[in-house]
């Protein structure tokens, strides 16, 4: 795919402090992953479930790379508060359309920190009785694991600090950068 270099962003790559990720790497790495699911599920008729509205560049870079038939559903949740603690609230504000029952199951992610969101999401999709569940997420925060969740598919491992670009957004911003870039101290105030 095309991509503007990231001096065309103007404001929003005068933000970036480095970028970690370019997006030719982006690519690549996604072909890569998209060759491993269309292999890995031959004649299993995928499903696809991400979580809006993150993940949302990289299923959009996924789905092409995959070559066997697949479909593709959304699940959307409320934001939490700031915190680490294991009980905070996650909501679910737009379940699937159809039943899982049966179906195997790929939950997309864009990024898993802590783990908490997911976790939650994987024991109502569980409950669901899909064929297989397992879980393709394009960045891995492995060492703010809060709850062990195995991945079977992982684009790239971060470091423990905050990113964004590629679907992931500082207060709503940055999601539309084709790369992935740490911000600058001054314009990142953690909450
Ligand atoms: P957790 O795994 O429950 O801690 O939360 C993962 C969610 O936190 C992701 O779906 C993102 O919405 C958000 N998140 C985690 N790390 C980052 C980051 O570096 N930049 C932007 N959003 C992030
Ligand atoms: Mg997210």
């Amino acid at each position: 795919m095309a991509h503007y270099p990231p001096e065309a962003y103007g404001e929003l790559n005068e933000g970036i402090q480095e970028i970690l990720i370019s997006a030719e790497e982006l690519d690549q790495r996604i072909m890569e992953l998209g060759r491993a699911i269309s292999r890995d599920y031959d004649g299993c008729n995928p499903l696809l479930v991400g979580v809006l509205k993150g993940v949302v560049p990289f299923i959009a870079s996924l789905m092409p790379a995959i070559t066997i038939p697949v479909e593709v559903d959304y699940m959307a949740i409320s934001g939490y508060g700031p915190g680490t603690k294991t009980d905070r609230g996650v909501r679910l504000e737009k379940d699937l359309t159809a039943p899982i029952a049966g179906r195997h199951v790929l939950f997309v992610e864009d990024v898993i920190d802590t783990g908490l969101t997911l976790n939650y999401l994987l024991k109502i999709l569980e409950a669901r009785k899909p064929a297989s569940l397992k879980v393709c997420t394009l960045f891995n925060k492995s060492r703010r694991r809060l709850i062990q969740i195995p991945s079977a598919y992982v684009g790239f491992e971060l470091p423990n600090l905050f990113v964004v670009g590629y679907g992931l957004d500082y207060r709503e911003k940055y999601r539309n950068l084709p790369f992935v870039g740490l911000l600058k101290p001054e314009v990142f105030q953690p909450d």
